[in-house]
């Protein structure tokens, strides 16, 4: 019934997402707030796009390679821990190949209305499955996770599904728990640094986002 009614209405929601995509700042502020009010998820999520410019910058590098590679095109990009889905939605693929998952269900229904042509899935790491995957998109959170749970997870995303890159963040600050030694990580896994991006200010200290790409043999 809920399918029948998104069906016969996709026009509706295609115009509705459109409008989101160019709304004023302002009105999506408000917007965002009174989806906080409904959901009550992490007041961190209303902090602005414009202003988590790692964020910004991290969509249009990938943008950049998709648009240099057209054969990643076809394979989908997946964001892991993807909040209110600003990231996901700003990649330049059709809905239909992007996939935004959070551990946190009431972040996934804010995702859901903020993003409406968007998929959003409650899950982690360990929901994919059988993917062809060009980008797995993992930032702003796994310095909570320690070290061999993180190579733990990796590995076996990268072990049921084929993962052309992996986009982590390097921490460097005190407030973070869990620094990573993403190198390790990943050379373990089969990747190598592809990119890593300008310095960004973290919490008193620094951040840069790291794309990885599997290593072809
Ligand atoms: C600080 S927000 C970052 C959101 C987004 N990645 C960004 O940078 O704009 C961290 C998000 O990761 C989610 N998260 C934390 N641990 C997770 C896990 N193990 N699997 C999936 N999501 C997780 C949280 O619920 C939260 O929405």
């Amino acid at each position: 019934m809920k399918k029948m009614f998104y069906v016969k209405n996709q026009r509706m929601f295609a115009e509705v997402t459109e409008m989101c995509k160019f709304m004023p700042r302002c009105l999506r502020e408000k917007y965002y707030k009174i989806l906080q009010n409904i959901f009550h998820f992490d007041l961190w999520h209303l902090m602005p796009f414009e202003e988590r410019i790692y964020a910004v910058e991290l969509v249009q590098t990938v943008n950049k390679i998709i648009a240099e590679k057209p054969g990643l095109r076809k394979k989908r990009v997946i964001e892991v821990g993807c909040g209110l889905g600003d990231i996901i939605a700003g990649v330049a693929l059709p809905v239909q190949k992007k996939t935004g998952f959070d551990i946190d269900n009431r972040v996934i229904g804010g995702a859901r209305l903020a993003h409406p042509m968007n998929k959003f899935i409650q899950g982690s790491f360990t929901d994919i499955a059988n993917e062809d995957i060009s980008f797995l998109i993992a930032v702003n959170f796994l310095h909570s996770i320690d070290g061999n749970t993180v190579t733990e997870l990796l590995a076996g995303v990268t072990k049921r599904n084929s993962v052309d890159y992996i986009v982590v963040d390097q921490l460097k600050s005190p407030a973070y728990r869990y620094i990573h030694d993403w190198e390790k990580v990943m050379g373990e896994l089969g990747y190598t640094l592809y990119k890593k991006s300008r310095r960004y200010e973290a919490a008193r200290g620094s951040r840069w986002n790291l794309i990885y790409r599997q290593i072809t043999r």
